[in-house]
């Protein structure tokens, strides 16, 4: 475990916080049935450029992640992480240092099929346990705000904190999953110490999905599938999202492109007036809070 200066200790000492975090990742990783480890020979690194392609459903020369890259990240003391079931590598994290004590998680994916889950979750509290062991207690990252399943997945049940909109971060990308449209990222950053994350958080934001019923909704899923906005009143909001964004994209383009531009003007709107994302219902999508006056 390094001891780094510069940052406060947690509160019962680096080597005891990641000892824990290792436990933790290690329990994740024998529930989903996976071992985790750190890769850096070539062939492992093939494998993994052939799964984050086929996860991204592109041609492994179009992944942005090329082996020289991934050669020389791991190479450089970064993290490239494989979960295998046996000898088959079923999930995949690549993440790298930034600046400010930092580490900066790039890609993370894992295969999609009957009797694998959680080796996502896995895979970040693998990383998680690999940056705290290296004195380090944030990961950052971003994410496709209308994905339903990725927002829940780095908010609710990771735990990590939404620090900014970014419009159209990476430019257009013509991959299936982002089908042309325009990029809108969420950063956020994954504070590895605090509580919510030592214990994702539950999904007790009770809701039914009924919109009608929360106090304030500024974004609904109209009866047509289309967005609905209603001005915020500043209170506590509640933001609606498609249940599965990527296939409206081929289903309806039009469509997505709306729901991409709704959520940029109420969610990207909110957050640039100072407005806190509190929380993300996995059966509808935000709830947000106005900025607390100085
Ligand atoms: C994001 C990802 C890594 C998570 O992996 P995972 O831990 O194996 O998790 P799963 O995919 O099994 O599911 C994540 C959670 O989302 C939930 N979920 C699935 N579809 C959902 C939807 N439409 N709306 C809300 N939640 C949804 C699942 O139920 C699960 O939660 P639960 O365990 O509480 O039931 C994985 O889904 C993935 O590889 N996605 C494609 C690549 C990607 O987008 N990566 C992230 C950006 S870098």
């Amino acid at each position: 475990v390094i001891e780094p200066c510069g940052i406060a200790a947690p509160p019962f000492g680096w080597a005891q916080a990641a000892a824990e975090a290792t436990q933790t990742a290690t329990a994740a990783a024998e529930r989903s049935h996976v071992s985790i480890r750190e890769l850096d020979q070539l062939t492992a690194l093939e494998g993994v450029s052939r799964l984050l392609s086929a996860i991204w459903k592109v041609e492994p020369s179009s992944l942005g992640l090329t082996i020289d890259l991934l050669r020389g990240l791991s190479m450089t003391g970064n993290y490239v992480a494989g979960a295998y079931r046996g000898d088959e590598l079923v999930g995949a994290a690549v993440a790298f240092f930034g600046a400010r004590h930092t580490i900066h998680s790039n890609l993370t994916g894992a295969v999609s099929a009957a009797g694998v889950r959680n080796v996502g979750f896995a895979l970040k509290l693998h990383q998680r346990a690999w940056a705290l062991r290296r004195g380090i207690a944030t990961i950052t990252w971003t994410f496709d705000p209308l994905i339903r399943r990725n927002a829940y997945f780095n908010l609710t049940k990771l735990g990590a904190n939404a620090v900014e909109y970014l419009p159209n971060f990476y430019g257009e990308l013509d991959d299936p999953i982002n089908a042309g449209d325009e990029t809108d990222r969420l950063l956020v950053r994954w504070d590895l110490l605090e509580p919510a994350t030592m214990k994702a958080r539950p999904d007790s934001l009770a809701g039914s999905g009924n919109c009608e019923r929360t106090p304030s909704c500024i974004l609904r899923v109209g009866d047509d599938g289309a967005p609905r906005r209603c001005p915020w009143t500043r209170t506590t909001a509640l933001l609606q999202v498609p249940a599965d964004v990527e296939s409206m994209r081929v289903a309806d383009p039009s469509l997505a492109r709306a729901w991409r531009l709704a959520l940029r003007d109420a969610l990207g709107q909110a957050m640039a007036e100072g407005a806190k994302v509190t929380g993300f219902r996995r059966i509808d999508g935000y709830l947000i809070e106005p900025a607390v006056p100085k």
